[in-house]
C-alpha cells in the first residue's frame, strides 16, 4: 500500500499543503499520497488515531488543532516543546506518537535562504503574540538578532511571552514586549514581521510609520494572491521590501517532509510553482 499523509484542520479546503507535498514527492521520487482532511472541531484526536490505524505515516496539523496536537504527542522535539504547538506528527517504530513544530525553522529558512536577510545583529519587531508567534520566537532568537520587540493588541500576552522566553535568551539579546503604543519609535527596525491574523480580515495593527526605514524588510507570515494589507502598508511607507509568508509555508513543509521521508526537497521550484498557481486564481 502507498504511504499515506494528510493535513488535518478545520477549515482545510484552502490548504496548499497537498499541492506542496505532491510537488516534493514527485521531485524526490517518493511513493506517497497526501490529502486534506477536515477534522470535526470536537473530533481531532479520534481523527488522528483513525488515520494512523490505516496506512497513515504522518500528519500535518493546522488551525485550530496545533495546541491539541501538542498535548496528544507522547514525545515532542525540543523545538515543539518550546513552541507549545505541533504541526507535524508521525509514529516511530515502537508506535509512539511524535510531534514537531517546523514553523519557526520554516520562517528562519525563508528569511535567510530565500529572502536573504541577515538576522545576525538585526533589530526585529514582531507584531502579534498568538500561537503562530509563539512558535517562531526561539528560532528567531537563536538566529542571532540583537533585539526582539513583541508588540500585541493585548499587551499582557506580549509581556507573558517575554517572561516565558527570558530564561532561554542568548547572551546580549534584548527581548521586550508590550502594546503597540510602547513600540520604540526612536529608530527604524531592520525587520518587521506581521504574525497577527489581522491580514485575514484585511486589517492592520496600528503602526507608527517612523519604525520603517529605507532598509527595513517587512514580512507577513500570511500570504495571498495579492499583497496583504501589511505588505501594502510597508510599500506605502517605502520599506526596502515587502514579502509574504508563502516561502515560509513551503519551507515548513520541507522540514516536515524531511522528518517523514529522510530527505529535504529543493524548495525554490516549488515556491515558484505555488506562486504561479496562486496568481492564476
Ligand atoms: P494564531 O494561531 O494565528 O496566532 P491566535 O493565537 O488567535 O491565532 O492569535 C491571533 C493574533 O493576531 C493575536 O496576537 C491577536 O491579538 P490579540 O492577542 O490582542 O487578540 C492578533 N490580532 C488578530 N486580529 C487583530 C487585529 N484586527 N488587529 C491587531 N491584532 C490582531
Amino acid at each position: 500500500m502507498t504511504d499515506q499523509y494528510a493535513v488535518l484542520g478545520n477549515p482545510v479546503t484552502h490548504s496548499r499543503s497537498p499541492f506542496i507535498h505532491a510537488c516534493f514527492a514527485r521531485q524526490q521520487h517518493q511513493r506517497m499520497e497526501y490529502r486534506a482532511i477536515e477534522a470535526p472541531l470536537d473530533g481531532f484526536e479520534s481523527c488522528v488515531s483513525q488515520f494512523f490505524q490505516g496506512d497513515g505515516k504522518g500528519v500535518n496539523v493546522t488551525v485550530p488543532f496545533k495546541e491539541q496536537a501538542w498535548r496528544l504527542a507522547a514525545c515532542r522535539t525540543p523545538r515543539a516543546e518550546l513552541a507549545g504547538a505541533v504541526n507535524t506528527l508521525w509514529r516511530d517504530e515502537s508506535g509512539q506518537l511524535w510531534g514537531d513544530n517546523t514553523d519557526g525553522i520554516g520562517l528562519v529558512t525563508d528569511l535567510t535562504q530565500n529572502v536573504q536577510v541577515k538576522l545576525e545583529g538585526a533589530r526585529i519587531l514582531m507584531l502579534g503574540a498568538g500561537g503562530a508567534v509563539r512558535g517562531v520566537i526561539q528560532p528567531l532568537l537563536d538566529a542571532g538578532c540583537s533585539q526582539l520587540f513583541i508588540a500585541n493588541r493585548t499587551a499582557e500576552k506580549a509581556q507573558l511571552l517575554v517572561e516565558q522566553f527570558a530564561p532561554l535568551l542568548p547572551e546580549g539579546v534584548l527581548l521586550q514586549g508590550g502594546g503597540y503604543t510602547s513600540v520604540p519609535s526612536d529608530g527604524e527596525f531592520d525587520l518587521i514581521i506581521n504574525g497577527t491574523s489581522a491580514s485575514l480580515s484585511g486589517d492592520l495593527p496600528p503602526l507608527n510609520p517612523a519604525i520603517v526605514g529605507a532598509h527595513t524588510l517587512c514580512y507577513d507570515m500570511m500570504y495571498s494572491a495579492r499583497p496583504t494589507a501589511f505588505c501594502q502598508w510597508a510599500i506605502t511607507h517605502q520599506a526596502a521590501r515587502a514579502v509574504d509568508g508563502l516561502g515560509m509555508l513551503v519551507e515548513q513543509a520541507a522540514e516536515a517532509f524531511l522528518c517523514w521521508r529522510g530527505v529535504r526537497p529543493d524548495t525554490a521550484p516549488v515556491i515558484s510553482l505555488l506562486r504561479q498557481s496562486l496568481a492564476q486564481q
